[in-house]
């Protein structure tokens, strides 16, 4: 299909819950130490949601920041699109909650879980509507309370995560703008969907006093057998879209990929001959947060101006599925 216009990311916003839980917090919980979470991942520390706040709670302070660097009014988005695994509720979407807290009605809103890759799901999608000219303005969001799906007595797992939104909103762009999506990709591979699950709470396992005495309502993970093909599917749907665009991986001004663990990442740019100062890290601060890495990152780094207009950015995540994608944008 040719595009009718091109799309571009107009504003970003972050927001991370107030608590932090660091390493040394999570020794007198499980059987771990500070050193070997912070050799085998890279995590210092990570940020945990409040008990009275939900998914869409964290969702709606990063999306009104967003909504504010675009320099849009709320009235203007006119899609919704919440990435998440940890909804407020198994349905009603968590969209439609935001939608309300924002004060939105009678446009498209809907969740859609694709596991870490996610917001980069999210994003392709937000860019097809905006390209065919149905939408002007879309809100994306990667939003993750993981920490209420977590089995603290795990700790193949437990250190892993932490609770966060990031958003982009995904608007038209003018002739004159530099700023686009330049391309994006997205793929899955049911083959292995057990190696990352929630066990229990859907139709397969539905709630009983069992599978919470076996606490199956939590991440289970099988890290090591992710670990290999999370590399080489992020690496996948980056040669894909530089392939597809004709461009060196040495045009890239910067790589955000999916924040699951620091060997992953560096053995990722390793992989695709980046210069390692590219590679943009936020891991140690919040450790994973699943969907939202990437928009949590991207916005950092704008905001630090580290990021510049102009810069072509990289962007490559994986995740339950099992998932992976990729997006390439101009600033
Ligand atoms: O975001 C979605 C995608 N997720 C990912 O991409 C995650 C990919 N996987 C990983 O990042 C890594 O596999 C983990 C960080 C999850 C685990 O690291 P690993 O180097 O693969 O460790 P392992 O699972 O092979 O375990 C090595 C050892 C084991 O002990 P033994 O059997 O060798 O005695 C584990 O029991 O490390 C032990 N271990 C721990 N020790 C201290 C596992 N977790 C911990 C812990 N503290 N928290």
């Amino acid at each position: 299909m040719v595009a009718k216009y091109y799309a571009k990311i107009s504003g970003t916003g972050r927001y991370l819950p107030d608590k932090i839980l660091n390493n040394h917090d999570l020794e007198k919980i499980v059987d771990t130490s500070d050193e070997w979470i912070k050799q085998r991942t890279g995590m210092w520390e990570r940020h945990i949601a409040s008990e009275d706040q939900a998914s869409s709670d964290l969702a709606y302070n990063a999306a009104i920041k967003a909504i504010k660097a675009a320099n849009l009014r709320t009235k203007d988005i006119d899609m919704i699109v919440v990435a998440t695994i940890s909804p407020d509720h198994p349905f009603p979407s968590t969209a439609c909650i935001l939608m309300k807290k924002l004060g939105l009605k009678n446009i498209p809103a809907f969740d859609l879980s694709a596991g870490c890759t996610g917001w980069i799901y999210a994003m392709d999608m937000a860019r097809q509507y905006i390209e065919n000219g149905i939408a002007k303005n879309v809100l994306t969001i990667g939003v993750e309370i993981v920490s209420k799906i977590t089995n603290w007595k795990d700790r193949n797992t437990c250190v892993l995560f932490g609770d966060g939104a990031g958003a982009a909103i995904v608007s038209r762009a003018e002739t004159k703008d530099i700023s686009r999506i330049i391309d994006s990709e997205i793929t899955a591979d049911g083959t292995y969907y057990e190696y990352l699950i929630q066990p229990a709470g859907g139709s397969r396992n539905p709630a009983s006093t069992n599978t919470i005495k076996e606490n199956k309502h939590t991440v289970e993970m099988q890290g090591n057998k992710i670990f290999k093909l999370a590399i080489k599917s992020m690496y996948n749907a980056c040669e894909t879209v530089l392939k597809r665009n004709d461009l060196d991986v040495k045009s890239i001004h910067w790589l955000i990929t999916h924040q699951a663990n620091l060997r992953i990442i560096e053995a990722l740019g390793k992989k695709l001959k980046i210069d390692s100062n590219k590679v943009i890290v936020n891991i140690e601060k919040y450790a994973n947060t699943s969907s939202a890495t990437i928009p949590i990152a991207l916005d950092e780094a704008i905001r630090a101006r580290k990021i510049r207009s102009g810069d072509l950015v990289l962007m490559a995540s994986f995740g339950a599925g099992l998932t992976s994608g990729s997006i390439l944008i101009r600033v």
